[in-house]
């Protein structure tokens, strides 16, 4: 048996290397006719990670090397000079998005300019998975469509490494999949064929988590899956299997909490790691993660002796001795990372204690695991009243650069993910610590990976005597956050966006981390809104996960462009705290109507439509003439209490603040009989509004409405669709179109400076970032326009040459 997919081989550059070229170019004279193709510059905006880091992989030898790889993010490498992490992939096009997450990483000790990535983000997925292959550190790749699907962002992403290449042949790559059991390549992951005799093939969606080769003895090979008994061995390269004798077969009773089974019948492998005096180090849980682990065990292997060693870290080997109140649940065992200095130093990270006081903790041994410093708790400042964490004034980075939202400051209100220190005044040390990495080049330096970010110390070895080391945050490049909404007013911030988990925030600077959103917060922050004529008035909806008993805390407005928010005064019928719900918001002009296009699924509230509310939300009403449930509402930017909405063809404009509405038929305003989207609104002018109707093409209306006509090219296919300040000389408003300009053109990103007419692409192939999920002009900046993307953060481009005179995000305040 096998499998061949040795046809299709692409090379692809990133844009590591290309990305100086384009800010080369400097803008040329401004065209009165036409669309200027000018060279563009593209810049992350700083949040500084975001998302979940799953694995931090450093070379053996070459110093300074490593890598991180992200559930949903894909693959980041470290530049020492720069001091800051470089993505990798951002040559991904929107139609491969299913690569923009990386299952494993793995390096060749022999050839440290190799790279081998496992990318691929959910097994489900139609489109194929495949393996990036690079001889220049990620600069350039060939890429391998996969055989078998790979899983980023499934359980057990936390795990690993599942991809190794043999220290003895640098031809020969083996892979642990989630569903096909074990696969061996012998051209460098090329072609790839199933490993047939692999005793456990474990297809159950997580399958097979890490493979381990022993550099010292050729043919010598660990593999652990995800189910009880899962480890095995083989000594012949894998000409034959045994189990590994002596594993953990069964919970030790006096591990349970009455009342608590196990998720698994017997300890479940999570990471191995075999240390240079052939010392295997495994931890163990009940769920292979990264949420849901109850219980969990670490222990060693004696690779020479085959004796196993129960070596968890609890009450009678650890200083301090676990948080007392902590009792539930336990947690399980997850990152390892083995000092490369002496075999016997290492640390240990526990696997979702959360929620509870005590959190997830660091152990540090010196003597094999006999022997245990809790790096967590003696990172705890005093008077923290038994919480664990570092003090907020911590969350900067190593060059004392603030990183403000990672201090989750709002005690008990914050209802979202991650769940803060519940102490003000501390963030918590960490969840989801699974990649945890002793630099290789300096064995102080720890790192480690959250849900959020990556902490960093320089003092380990002050935990020896019981000191507090001082940490940092050490995620500078890595832009990983899930893009909801933005939004770009015409006065104050520049940007303003809304996130998946962490909120969002109110960009002052683009070039460093901000805070999130003041109280109350959301865990999702689903969609903003500004008043056209007014724009400190701003609004935010989304999901806060907590039920407020004196407003709304799902709907947020301010009248200080975003500075400080209150609640609106009640919910509109059927709305609660839920996610689901948020839809889209719009305030009018003058900033004291809104129309919430909500979602509610239970009758009778699905059944009306949006509600408006002139009273910021004392009361809401269920609007006249327009009866369906829509999320495609949106406001004229200049004249005020004027709504639209276009749903199932119909265009629905209302002039009392969405108390009542107006139709038009798709028969009388020319919009195809199908036309639903939300509309694009004129920042300037009364009644100019834009639709984006994917395939069936971009709509304009110049008389609120009432006749709409289809702009651009032939085929031009509009995905997502914004405005952006005037070219120089027109009157027009720059177009933003993530799309198609011609039916067999690339789904790219393009700008029409003379309102339609013609388009020039903005992004070339290094830069696609797997596809947006949303792009916002900017009504103050010509040519600048932010790009949201699921998994890579928010990335601005400017017209190379202009950016210089608009110092980014301040520029107009
Ligand atoms: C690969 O082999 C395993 C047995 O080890 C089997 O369960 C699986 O179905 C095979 N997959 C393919 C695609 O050949
Ligand atoms: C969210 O609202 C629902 C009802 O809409 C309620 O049952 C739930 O308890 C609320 N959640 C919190 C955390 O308050
Ligand atoms: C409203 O929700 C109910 C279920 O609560 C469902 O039966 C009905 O079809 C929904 N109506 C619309 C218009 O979606």
């Amino acid at each position: 048996m096998g499998s061949s997919n040795g046809s299709f081989k692409l090379r692809i550059f990133s844009a590591l290397l290309l990305a100086a070229n384009c800010v080369t170019g400097v803008a040329a004279a401004p065209p009165q006719h036409g669309t200027h193709d000018y060279s563009q510059k593209f810049s992350s905006v700083a949040i500084t990670g975001g998302g979940y880091i799953t694995g931090i992989v450093a070379h053996p030898t070459e110093k300074h090397l490593m890598y991180t790889r992200t559930d949903i993010g894909s693959t980041y490498r470290w530049s020492e000079p720069k001091q800051q992490w470089l993505p990798l992939t951002d040559f991904i096009a929107a139609e491969n998005v299913n690569w923009m997450g990386t299952e494993s990483i793995a390096l060749d000790p022999h050839h440290p300019n190799r790279l081998y990535l496992a990318q691929g983000r959910y097994v489900t997925d139609t489109d194929p998975a495949a393996f990036f292959v690079s001889d220049d550190q990620g600069a350039s790749f060939d890429i391998y469509k996969a055989p078998f699907p790979m899983g980023a962002n499934g359980l057990g992403r936390n795990n690993g490494e599942r991809l190794a290449v043999n220290p003895f042949n640098s031809d020969e790559l083996w892979f642990g999949t989630r569903t096909e059991g074990l696969w061996k390549s012998t051209d460098r992951a090329k072609t790839w064929k199933n490993v047939t005799n692999y005793p456990d093939a474990a297809g159950d969606g997580i399958g097979i988590l890490f493979v381990v080769f022993d550099p010292k003895n050729s043919g010598t090979i660990y593999v652990g899956a995800n189910v009880p008994n899962g480890l095995y061995y083989t000594k012949d390269n894998g000409a034959t299997w045994h189990s590994i004798p002596g594993q953990p077969s069964a919970w030790d009773p006096a591990l349970l909490h009455a009342g608590h089974e196990p998720a698994s019948t017997a300890p479940l492998p999570m990471r191995a790691v075999l240390a240079p005096n052939g010392i295997l180090y495994v931890s163990f849980a009940d769920f292979p993660g990264p949420y849901a682990i109850n219980y969990g065990i670490f222990m060693k292997y004696n690779t020479k002796t085959q004796v196993w060693t129960d070596i968890t870290p609890g009450a009678s080997n650890t200083y301090p001795a676990p948080f007392k109140p902590q009792s539930w649940p336990p947690g399980g065992f997850c990152g390892i990372s083995v000092d490369s200095k002496d075999p016997d130093t290492f640390v240990v990270i526990s696997l979702d204690r959360d929620p509870g006081p005590a959190l997830d903790s660091m152990y540090y041994s010196h003597d094999g695991g006999k022997t245990y410093k809790d790096v967590s708790q003696l990172s705890t400042p005093e008077g923290s009243g038994g919480y664990w964490g570092h003090p907020i004034s911590q969350a900067k980075l190593k060059d004392s650069t603030p990183v403000p939202w990672l201090s989750f400051n709002w005690n008990s209100q914050w209802g979202g993910y991650g769940a803060p220190s519940p102490v003000v005044g501390l963030a918590k040390f960490g969840w989801w610590m699974s990649s945890v990495l002793i630099y290789p080049w300096d064995s102080n330096h720890v790192m480690y990976g959250t849900g959020a970010t990556i902490w960093a110390t320089d003092e380990l070895n002050k935990v020896d005597k019981n000191k507090a080391p001082e940490w940092y945050i050490q995620a500078q490049g890595i832009e990983e956050t899930a893009v909801l909404s933005l939004m770009s007013p015409t006065k104050g911030a520049h940007l303003f966006s809304g996130v998946g988990d962490i909120m969002g925030m109110r960009h002052v600077d683009l070039t460093v981390p901000q805070p999130m959103y003041e109280k109350p917060v959301f865990s999702n922050c689903d969609n903003l809104d500004y008043a056209g004529q007014n724009p400190d008035v701003v609004v935010r909806v989304g999901s806060s996960g907590i039920s407020y008993p004196d407003g709304c805390g799902s709907g947020l407005y301010s009248k200080d462009n975003g500075i400080k928010w209150s609640m609106f005064g009640s919910c509109p019928p059927g709305v609660g705290n839920q996610t689901h719900l948020a839809g889209t918001i719009a305030l009018d002009a003058s900033g004291k109507s809104f129309v919430w296009g909500t979602l509610p699924t239970e009758a009778p509230y699905n059944e009306t439509g949006p509600p408006s509310t002139q009273d910021f939300g004392k009361t809401w009403v269920v609007p006249k003439g327009l009866t369906v449930s829509t999320m495609n509402v949106a406001a004229d930017n200049v004249q005020a209490k004027t709504f639209y909405a276009v749903h199932g063809g119909v265009f629905y404009i209302s002039r009392d603040g969405g108390v009542s509405y107006k139709s038009s038929p798709a028969s009388k305003t020319g919009l195809p009989a199908d036309a639903a989207a939300v509309p694009v609104t004129s920042f300037d002018k009364a009644g100019e509004l834009w639709l984006p109707l994917g395939k069936s093409g971009l709509w304009h209306s110049t008389n609120f409405g009432t006749k709409w006509t289809r702009i651009g090219p032939k085929g031009l296919v509009a995905i997502y669709f914004t405005l952006g300040k005037s070219a120089p000389g027109r009157s027009n408003p720059a177009l933003f179109l993530w799309g198609k300009v011609s039916p067999s053109g690339s789904e790219a990103l393009y700008r029409s400076d003379d309102a339609g007419a013609t388009w020039v692409r903005v992004n070339d192939d290094t830069h696609q970032y797997g596809g947006a999920s949303i792009i916002q002009g900017d009504p103050r900046i010509y040519g600048r326009v932010y790009i949201g993307m699921f998994g890579r953060g928010i990335v601005y481009t400017d017209i190379a040459g202009n950016s210089g005179k608009n110092v980014p995000g301040t520029f107009g305040i």
